[in-house]
């Protein structure tokens, strides 16, 4: 049995849909924080129990019979990322599982600047000494952050972010469909892979000149330095950790660390990965036309 974790999340449900249409639902599982929200799925036939990376024995009984897990990242604040992924990984060990996959990023590195990427680094680590196969899926960087990033910018006409580098932008959709693949086809993706990404790394100047074509007025890209950024956060009533960690990002795409754009993504999918422009143009409402 294949057994998705955070099948509750975007990722997750994703993941879950694309299995669904290769894979008898009997034979995949769920480990889900709250099974209520997976409820739908249970009545498609899929095992649906509940596991939480910080409750051992749950995880114990959720991971049971698999013969492969995959791990999404989590994303809990405040506590030790890294101690829920080991907890997680041990519990899929537990299991019998042969092969363990994780979702970690293009830009795990140990010494990172944006913290994240530092626990996917040690989780990493984790995974080479567990004795189990496994597959550390690098996803890029979601095109979804760089909506977020946007903000109010489309209604605003003003998108105020410190100096920044070019990011790899990459859809949930397209990273869903190449987990899928790791899942099915046996041998195509194992160990560290190359970097799961779109085809082209663009920087928050080019995400303003799309934003600005699609929302069909220009949006002035402001940059503050990362001291005033933090503190507008602050002011707006960002706990003082997330303010700290968004900093992060910014200073690790100046080293750009979320810059490599690699073929393994398109070639895994067999056709090209959605671009950030096609992503922002389903997302941003095009202007009013007129009726004349
Ligand atoms: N590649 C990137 O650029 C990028 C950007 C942001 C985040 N990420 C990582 O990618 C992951 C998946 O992305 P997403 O968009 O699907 O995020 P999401 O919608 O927030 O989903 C995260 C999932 O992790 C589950 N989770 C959190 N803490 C857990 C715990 N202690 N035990 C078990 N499950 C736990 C959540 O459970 P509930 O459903 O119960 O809340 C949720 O299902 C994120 O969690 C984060 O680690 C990657």
């Amino acid at each position: 049995m294949i057994i998705v974790t955070g099948a509750t999340g975007k990722l997750g449900r994703m993941i879950v849909e694309g299995l669904l249409k290769n894979t008898s639902p009997d034979q995949i599982g769920v480990s889900v924080r709250d099974p209520e929200k997976a409820s739908d799925l249970q009545e498609r036939g899929v095992r649906v129990r509940k596991g939480d990376f910080g409750d051992g024995e749950s995880l114990r009984h959720a991971l049971e019979g698999a013969s492969q897990v995959l791990i999404v990242s989590s994303n809990s604040a405040g506590a030790s990322a890294v101690e829920l992924h080991r907890s997680a990984i041990e519990a899929a060990k537990v299991s019998g599982a042969q092969r363990i996959l994780y979702t970690s990023h293009m830009g795990s590195n140990p010494n990172s600047h944006f913290a994240p990427m530092r626990d996917h680094a040690a989780t990493e680590e984790i995974l080479k000494t567990s004795g189990v196969a496994f597959t550390s899926l690098r996803n890029g960087f979601y095109a979804e952050s760089g909506l977020m990033l946007l903000g109010d910018a489309l209604q605003t006409g003003t998108f105020t972010a410190p100096e920044d580098g070019p990011v790899s932008w990459t859809t949930h959709a397209d990273l869903a469909e190449a987990m899928v693949i790791a899942l099915t086809e046996e041998g195509r993706l194992d160990g560290l892979t190359a970097a799961l990404t779109a085809a082209e790394a663009l920087d928050l100047n080019a995400l303003a000149e799309i934003a600005s074509k699609l929302n069909g007025r220009e949006i002035k890209r402001v940059t503050v330095t990362d001291e005033e950024y933090r503190a507008s956060m602050i002011a707006r009533g960002v706990p003082e950790m997330w303010a700290n960690l968004s900093v992060g990002l910014f200073a690790a795409s100046r080293n750009g660390e979320f810059a490599a754009v690699d073929p393994m993504l398109e070639n895994l999918l067999r056709r090209p990965a959605i671009s950030m422009e096609e992503f922002l143009g389903s997302r941003i409402s095009k202007p009013m036309q007129s009726l004349q």
